[in-house]
């Protein structure tokens, strides 16, 4: 895949669908997302929720202003999640944004990323 030097909902749509392929197929964290909405990225559900994470991701780097819900509230339904759930959370997303995108986009995402992955780990207290 060609390195996108872009933030646009074609190439964050992207990397959305390859954060989630490989997240419901990981062994530490995938079950905490295909108990809620399956194991196949094509059923609704899925669809309906990597239309929000693209909506979610333009708006973080101020390219869109379609997401308007409340990121932490559905974690706060999740049993046993941990630092080292949001490590691994972190590892992968930081390993696809960095073939997505070039090195100063990916950087803004890992940033990015690990600053709410911090805020959600403080507000759930883990
Ligand atoms: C181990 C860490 C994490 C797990 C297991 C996890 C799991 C989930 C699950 C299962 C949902 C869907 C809940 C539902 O539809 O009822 C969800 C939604 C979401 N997650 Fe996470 N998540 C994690 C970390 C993160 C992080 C670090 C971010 C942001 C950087 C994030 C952003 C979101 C957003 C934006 C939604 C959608 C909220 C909405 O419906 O408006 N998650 N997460």
């Amino acid at each position: 895949m060609i390195v996108q030097d872009e933030i646009n909902r074609e190439n964050v749509s992207k990397m959305v669908k390859m954060f989630y392929a490989k997240v419901i197929r990981d062994e530490e964290i995938g079950y905490f997302f295909t108990n809620i909405l399956g194991d196949n990225l094509q059923n609704e559900k899925w669809q309906e929720h990597l239309e929000i994470l693209t909506n979610f991701w333009l708006s973080m780097m101020g390219h869109s202003r379609e997401y308007n819900g409340n990121p932490f509230m559905p974690h706060t339904a999740l049993k046993g999640l941990s630092r080292d759930k949001f490590s691994r959370w972190l590892e992968i997303f930081h390993k696809v944004v960095s073939r997505v995108f070039n090195e100063k986009i990916a950087n803004e995402f890992k940033d990015r990323s690990s600053m709410v992955a911090t805020n959600f780990m403080r507000n759930l207290g883990v």
